[in-house]
């Protein structure tokens, strides 16, 4: 019988999905589920590739025993620690009390630090390579694509990439697991939010791995979530590699917060103008609205950002801290930045502002805005003036890319 399971020769799809979990790291939504892939290498020596939330080790196990029936699993290959992953780990050495676990030192650290499991332990180093039979598997360590133990394995004999977080997206597995056996246009989204949001503070070690895997010939990238890629390759590598160089489209993201009404008039004054200088890409998030995710995903997609507040209690206004953090956290790079903001009685949003624009390192562009009250005339026109800045900067850009 054709396993429905299998990828390529003897490596299968055993992972489940999770459509009951609201907010992936209790943060971020899933309005697609999301999917905890492992692999199967069904060799002389059978090998798992990294497990799967606890919650699903029964679905799991049972996807295990199709393959293989009741042989035993002889390695356990731990890519990544993240117990989205690693969390049916402790089942499984109970379920096959022999498996070796292949690891780097960091994992072995970390296998006894969350789950107090010892054992046989099979150690590798950048390079390392495991026989399994037909299989060679070699790895490369690829630290910080998302925590510190992450590797990546490589199967030499069928060019599969068993990846770790790097390539993976949000976005459950509808049916096939392949590519090309599914419409997969839901997912490219998902794949911004997921990079940005997850792994968008670890650009440089991204652009590390990209580094050392360039020249292997994948023929199949498994990573931990979402499709296997296989005539998506290119496009999928060419989404992480822009990503993680901060690289962007031209357009504008605006973020601000407003309680009345205000504020968001000078948001709106500046995408009119914006909108009227030509440029097409507008996005608005009003903070209150948005989750931040989607907020993210749209600065790490365009190049220019807007950012206004009011005061609240002679501070910024909360929700836009909590966003202003998030960029700060990510460490993103190459933006082009403006900001407003508005008071009542006491200023306080505008300097906040001023403290991130300094902090973020972002090129400043025109001057900030500052209204009391309500919108006046002086308002609108220096709303205008911040716009055409930010727009004649991006097509300055637009002009040298010609
Ligand atoms: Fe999907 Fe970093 O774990």
């Amino acid at each position: 019988m054709e396993h429905k399971t299998r990828i390529k020769g003897n490596v299968h799809y055993v992972g489940v999905n999770d459509r009951t979990k609201h907010r992936f790291e209790s943060m971020w939504p899933l309005p697609y589920g999301v999917s905890y892939n492992s692999y199967l290498i069904d060799d002389e020596m059978v090998a798992l590739v990294d497990t799967v939330d606890i919650c699903y080790f029964e679905v799991y196990l049972r996807k295990i025993k199709q393959v293989i029936g009741e042989r035993p699993i002889n390695y356990l290959i731990i890519n990544h620690m993240e117990p989205d992953h690693s969390g049916s780990l402790r089942l499984i050495k109970q379920h096959y009390p022999d498996i070796v676990i292949v690891g780097n030192k960091q994992t072995f650290g970390m296998i006894e630090g969350f789950y107090g499991v010892t054992g046989e332990q099979y150690l590798v180093k950048d390079g390392d390579f495991l026989a399994l039979g037909h299989h060679k598997l070699r790895f490369y360590m690829t630290p910080m694509v998302h925590w510190p133990e992450t590797m990546m394995t490589f199967d030499e004999t069928d060019g599969v990439l068993f990846s770790g977080d790097g390539f993976g997206c949000f976005g459950t597995i509808d049916g096939g697991f392949l590519d090309t056996k599914m419409n997969v246009d839901k997912y490219w989204d998902e794949m911004v939010r997921y990079y940005s949001n997850i792994v968008g503070k670890y650009g440089s070690p991204v652009q590390k791995a990209l580094q050392k895997l360039g020249g292997l010939p994948i023929s199949a990238i498994c990573s931990t979530h979402g499709p296997v890629w296989t005539e998506n390759i290119a496009k999928v590598i060419g989404i992480y590699d822009r990503l993680s160089r901060y690289d962007a489209d031209e357009g504008v993201v605006i973020v601000y917060g407003s309680m009345y009404g205000n504020t968001e008039q000078m948001a709106e004054a500046i995408a009119e103008e914006l909108s009227a200088q030509g440029i097409k890409n507008i996005v608005m998030h009003n903070v209150t609205k948005s989750h931040p995710s989607y907020i993210i995903a749209d600065i790490f997609r365009y190049k220019g950002l807007i950012i206004g507040s009011p005061t609240y209690s002679n501070q910024i206004f909360p929700e836009v801290d909590a966003v202003l953090s998030k960029i700060l956290l990510r460490e993103v790079k190459g933006r082009y930045l403006g900001y407003f903001g508005s008071f009542a009685w006491a200023g306080a949003a505008v300097k906040r502002l001023a403290e991130f624009a300094e902090k973020s390192k972002f090129e400043l562009i025109g001057d900030p805005v500052e209204m009391k009250m309500a919108m006046k005339e002086l308002t609108y026109t220096q709303s205008e003036n911040l716009a055409r800045a930010m727009a004649d900067r991006l097509k300055k850009d637009r002009k040298n890319n010609e």
